[in-house]
């Protein structure tokens, strides 16, 4: 009965959507357990590309059923309107599953967002302007909306109007417009209908069927190094991206769960603020950048591009109990000649060999190299372990050992098929 985790092992991007698309072909369920519409996955089947932001990335493969776990949060015109997109290119969401207990972005926190971004000035996190941050921090207050609360209108009226109490006065006093509970009430009650069908028990349906022997995949947004105990604290997004994040974000015990599959490029990039140790400014940043397509699917920011951080890859090796690796993105660094690899950090004089666990410290880390051989030719083509070049293999074989973990799939191209299996996951 395998159940497994495919989740983020740096600081996103890493090609999760398309590792989730592959993996789902044989998968019963796909559920999403963190995050929201600050996600942003590029999946390209026969050629066509899909952007994905709230949608499990199983919603391509027939047969396979999606669903939103508890741990996500929910923007409910996104859900729809990415749903339409999928059904005007002969897609279909049908079968999708929400949790009832999973929580709504409302208007006032995704507003409260860009607020709180321009009252930290110099000292904003470069969030996604999608409402994340609030909208976990109202369900920590205790006053969050959840999706069974859009079924009964005087108890969705009152909750947002009690949340609204505090809010507003915020707002006005930081010149903003403030909400009327009416207004939102009305808003998020127009979506009711359509999320009726999809409103489920989660807990119970994952745990059946897993005692009936279905493969289910955990799919994780965002990544280790953003996870909001785990990551580069506060330039972090709110939810748990790591490993048990898919057991609080779904109800499975962790008992249940076979496999956890981290995924990373061969480099490594980031999308907003805070430290980057191997980040590379210049020619050589604008170069990977280019090579490597690094433009974010939700808002289109250049990502900051840097070389491959072993002691990131160990630390997600240790925090999520990874099983297996996927590298993703080989096919980028074709054109190298040498390959730098981060080893370990220079901080304050000394060596450092994992990610400290002081934040300023990591603040003030400096990459330690060592340069591998590149193999300087087009591996996109390549499907087996043997096709690929002697350096290649060499690259991948030095990354396992440095990374404390096995590597598993390598990808040499967007496309499901562009991927090497050394090890099977399912
Ligand atoms: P996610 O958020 O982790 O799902 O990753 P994104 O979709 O945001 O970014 C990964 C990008 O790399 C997407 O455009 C993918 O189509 C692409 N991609 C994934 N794997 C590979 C690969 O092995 N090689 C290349 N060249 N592109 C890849
Ligand atoms: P996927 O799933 C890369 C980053 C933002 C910001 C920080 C907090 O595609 O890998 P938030 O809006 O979540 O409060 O922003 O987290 N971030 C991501 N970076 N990939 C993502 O998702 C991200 N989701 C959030 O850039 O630095
Ligand atoms: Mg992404």
């Amino acid at each position: 009965m395998p159940a497994l985790v495919v989740l983020g092992a740096q600081w996103g991007d890493e090609g999760k959507g398309k590792a989730t698309d592959q993996l789902g072909t044989s998968a019963d369920y796909v559920v999403k357990f963190n995050g929201g519409n600050n996600a942003g996955h590029t999946v390209v089947v026969g050629g066509e590309k899909f952007p994905l932001h709230l949608l499990p990335s199983g919603i391509l493969s027939e047969g396979c059923t999606p669903v939103i776990g508890n741990g996500v949060v929910v923007d409910l015109p996104v859900l729809f309107q990415e749903i339409e997109e999928l059904e005007s290119r002969g897609r279909s969401a049908a079968g999708l599953k929400i949790s009832a207990n999973a929580h709504v972005i409302t208007p006032y926190t995704r507003t409260l967002d860009t607020l709180s971004e321009r009252t930290l000035g110099e000292r904003k996190i470069g969030t996604t302007g999608r409402g994340i941050g609030p909208t976990y921090a109202d369900k920590i207050s205790r006053i969050g909306i959840r999706i069974q609360d859009l079924f009964d209108e005087s108890i969705l009226h009152q909750k947002v109007a009690s949340a609204l109490e505090q809010k507003n006065r915020l707002l006005i006093s930081y010149g903003e417009e403030p909400f009327d509970a009416d207004d939102v009430t009305a808003e998020l009650l127009s979506y009711a209908e359509r999320v009726r069908p999809m409103m489920c028990d989660v807990t119970l349906e994952i745990n059946n069927a897993l005692d009936e022997g279905k493969i289910v995949l955990f799919e994780g947004g965002q990544a280790t190094m953003l996870d909001i105990d785990h990551g580069t604290y506060p330039y972090v997004t709110s939810s748990n991206p790591t490993a048990g994040g898919a057991c609080t974000g779904t109800g499975v015990g962790p008992t249940r769960i076979d496999r956890v599959i981290g995924v990373a490029k061969a480099y490594i990039t980031r999308v907003g603020e805070g430290p980057f140790p191997t980040e590379l400014f210049g020619d050589e940043g604008e170069w990977l950048r280019e090579a490597g397509h690094e433009y974010g699917v939700t808002t289109g920011r250049p990502r900051r591009c840097g070389w491959y951080d072993a002691p990131i890859a160990r630390y997600a090796s240790r925090v999520n109990g990874l099983t297996d690796l996927v590298i993703t993105k080989l096919d980028v660094l074709g054109d190298l000649e040498k390959i730098p690899v981060c080893v370990a950090y220079e901080i304050e004089g000394k060596r450092v060999e994992e990610v400290p666990a002081s934040q300023t410290d990591f603040h003030h880390a400096k990459p330690i190299y060592e340069y591998r051989e590149g193999w300087q030719s087009d591996i996109s083509q390549c499907r087996t372990w043997e096709e690929l070049p002697e350096a290649a293999r060499a690259y991948i074989e030095y990354l396992e050992e440095i990374s404390n973990c096995r590597i598993s799939v390598i990808g040499v191209g967007p496309e499901r098929e562009q991927s090497i299996v050394r090890h099977p996951l399912v």
